[in-house]
């Protein structure tokens, strides 16, 4: 088999790709029939790429990365300069693959996947078992999605198209599968008779550097909210699928996507906000403003904050919270789940104060964790009565299954991908279910001059986020 990393010479290639490959190979988990061939425009030869990927897996892999597994990996590697926009660069690689199992790896910008999907199909090289693999972003809204999936399409079979979201490739966010199907104890209260709300954070302490180009056209809501939290939103909703097979998780996904009220002109400004970091300390460094790095003014976002519905009979009436932003006080990905508080309280005065709600927390990055908050009876002896506390009851990963290394997520959607398993990837109809009701979202941000509102870098985002969820009854887990 071969795995054909298209834009081979890139930063994701040289991040992610090689050294997820680089570790299935470690684990014993790459045939030896597996090569990797790395090709793009670039003038190189085998040992030039051969170079490139020793120096970029002895920087990812650190103190993981072991000279005796580089050796065997290596002679997996071969590299081809060619340019797939083109037939004849697309037969030179045939000539290099004949008609060997291939997968088509596309690190390159989206702009290309249809002229590569051209050149492949003319040199015969698209039929089973051949498969392809996507990068994001997948179009910058419905229509160019649209079009960006139907020239694939003329190319490749649905089941040999796996559209990557690296979130799903991360050890928790199957984890919550395993949570949500593998325990009965959250069933029954996973609806909105039990649940007050639910919260999805994903915050980054980077900015946006040098990658403005890109993405001072999309912005936070694309980039990250359209996919990635997105996906998130949909494994803590869906209904239990009868399989772990692609198409029955997939079917509840798309439900979701498609159950998500829409959000119009007249209600955008209660239920979202936009911001964009200005100057500030960050991570314990000065950090400029957004504007600065892309030396030019500009209204992208570089947060949002959303407040979602699903219009169906389990979510009915529970606000699901979503934020993302860049240049944040600190890296937190986190899922909370709110319960409603009891019904009524039989600890009137308890010195604890009020009884407070259970929640169920998930943390997904940086540690990996789940907590239960529960209440407790303070320990001694009270004329007035109990005091309660709340405690969490924890459960940390990384202690339950030792620290050890943590994977990368691309490793294991680059297994799926060699035995075909498309569970883990986004299909067709589910792209398209979130940009439609994201390009609503635009549309109304359009429509009422939603502009940015100004955040620190270092902090927690605008100010008018906090305001938001405190007109709808809540306030953010932090
Ligand atoms: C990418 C976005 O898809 O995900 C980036 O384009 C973002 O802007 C990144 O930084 C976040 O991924 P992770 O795995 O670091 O949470």
């Amino acid at each position: 088999m071969k795995i054909v990393i298209v834009g081979g010479t890139g930063d994701l290639s040289r991040r992610m790709l090689l050294p997820a490959l680089y570790f299935l190979d470690a684990d014993g988990l790459l045939g030896p029939e597996v090569e990797v061939i790395g090709l793009s425009r670039q003038v190189l030869d085998r040992d030039g790429f051969r170079d490139m990927a020793h120096a970029a897996l002895k920087e990812r892999g650190g103190e993981h990365f072991d000279e005796a597994v580089w050796k065997r990996f290596s002679e997996r590697i071969d590299y081809i300069p060619a340019d797939l926009a083109h037939v004849q660069g697309a037969e030179a690689l045939k000539a290099r693959i004949g008609g060997a199992e291939t997968i088509f790896y596309l690190s390159v910008s989206p702009s290309l996947f249809d002229g590569i999907c051209v050149s492949l199909k003319a040199a015969g090289l698209t039929e089973a078992p051949n498969r392809i693999v996507l990068e994001k972003p997948i179009g910058r809204d419905g229509p160019s999605s649209a079009a960006i999936n139907g020239a694939v399409a003329q190319a490749f079979a649905e089941d040999r198209t796996y559209r990557i979201d690296h979130y799903l490739g991360k050890e928790t966010v199957q984890n919550l599968i395993a949570l949500r199907f593998a325990n009965a104890l959250f069933e029954p209260l996973w609806t909105g008779r039990s649940i007050d709300h639910v919260q999805i954070t994903v915050a980054e302490t980077e900015g946006v550097g040098d990658r403005w180009p890109y993405y001072n056209d999309y912005g936070a809501l694309r980039d990250m909210l359209q996919n990635h939290m997105l996906q998130l939103l949909c494994l803590v909703a869906m209904e239990p699928p009868a399989s772990l097979d692609p198409d029955s998780v997939r079917n509840e996904k798309v439900k979701i996507l498609r159950s998500l009220r829409p959000i119009g002109p007249g209600e955008v400004a209660q239920l979202s906000v936009r911001g964009q970091y200005r100057a500030g300390v960050a991570a314990g460094k000065a950090s400029g403003a957004y504007v600065e790095e892309c030396g030019r003014p500009t209204d992208t976002e570089t947060y949002v904050a959303l407040c979602a519905h699903i219009d169906n009979w389990r979510w009915a009436g529970v606000p699901f919270f979503m934020r993302t932003g860049k240049r944040m006080v600190e890296k937190r990905t986190q899922i909370v789940i709110q319960f409603k508080p009891v019904p009524h309280s039989i600890f009137p005065g308890a010195g604890g104060g009020d009884v407070l709600a259970n929640k169920l927390v998930i943390d997904l990055q940086p540690d990996e964790d789940i907590s239960l908050l529960l209440m407790n009876k303070t320990p001694g002896l009270d004329r007035d009565g109990f005091r309660l506390s709340p405690l969490p009851l924890s459960l940390s990963l990384a202690t339950a299954f030792g620290g050890g290394r943590r994977r990368i997520a691309y490793e294991r959607l680059l297994l799926d991908v060699i035995h075909n398993n498309s569970t883990l990837f986004v299909r067709r109809d589910e792209v398209e279910a979130s940009w439609a009701w994201i390009d609503g979202i635009r549309a109304a941000w359009a429509d009422a001059a939603v502009t940015c509102r100004p955040y620190d870098a270092g902090s927690w985002g605008p100010v008018a986020a906090y305001n938001m969820i405190a007109q709808l009854g809540r306030s953010w887990n932090e």
